[in-house]
């Protein structure tokens, strides 16, 4: 494979263009390990901003966490390598089995999903959600729908970290990956942890940090660090 971002944006178009905004997630894993060629966002390693998140906390965080969107599992093994109890999805099978088999002693729940419908039972249950790098490899609609969806994951006082590519809003939109402008960004605190917003039309979760960085390349990559906490 002589250039895999220029395949990922290959099937990216035409399953898009099938109205399948996920269903080229798997074939590219499949691809991937069939024809050995590594994947663009694949880096094996835990996402530095989420490291160094969990460094600055005062206390350590416990309870419940979920990574969004996992790929190949190591921001879900820094977690529960940190105490947390974890469960980690993903919307290609590939992604998931490669995880369980990377990890095969984890304590991290794997699990296939979708975080545009996820389980009912997970509404408003996790204490911390990590989502990296998921909006801005969707389309359309889903984007914000995906957003609101995550917001609505977090628990009552509990916390989002999200991490994207970033764009100005009047930016070009540009090739997949699609950065997220400030105004999608807002979506993550659309949802309350009941799945409604109040009578007051009140967002359900509070943006609490935004640190906006220009990460050195060539090109230079502008991104979004945000955390949110969703209301009590
Ligand atoms: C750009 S990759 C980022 C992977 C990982 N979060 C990371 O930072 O390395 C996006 C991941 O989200 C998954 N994904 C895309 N849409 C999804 C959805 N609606 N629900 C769950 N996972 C999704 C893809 O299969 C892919 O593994």
């Amino acid at each position: 494979m002589s250039d895999p971002r220029a395949r990922a944006r290959e099937l990216a178009r035409d399953a898009i263009a099938r109205g399948d905004v996920t269903g080229w997630f798997e074939q590219l894993y499949v691809e991937s390990e069939r024809d050995g060629f590594a994947i663009s966002w694949v880096d094996l390693a835990p996402n530095p901003y989420l490291v160094e998140w969990i460094e600055r906390q005062p206390t350590p965080p416990r309870g419940r966490a979920l990574v969004v969107g996992c790929g190949y599992g190591d921001d879900a093994e820094l977690l529960a390598n940190r105490g947390l109890e974890v469960a980690a999805f993903d919307v290609a099978p590939s992604a998931v089995a490669r995880c369980r088999s990377r990890f095969p002693g984890s304590r991290v729940q794997y699990l296939v999903a979708n975080a545009l419908r996820p389980p009912a039972d997970w509404g408003a249950s996790f204490d911390f959600v990590f989502e990296a790098y998921t909006i801005q490899v969707l389309q359309g609609e889903a984007r914000a729908a995906c957003a609101r969806s995550i917001g609505g994951l977090v628990a009552p006082g509990g916390r989002l970290l999200v991490v994207a590519r970033s764009r100005a809003e009047d930016g070009p939109e540009g090739a997949m990956p699609w950065p997220l402008t400030r105004r999608e960004l807002d979506a993550f605190g659309e949802h309350n942890a009941l799945g409604e917003h109040d009578a007051h039309g009140e967002p359900g979760l509070d943006l609490v940090s935004l640190t906006e960085l220009v990460e050195p390349g060539d090109p230079p990559v502008p991104r979004f660090v945000a955390e949110f906490v969703a209301r009590s």
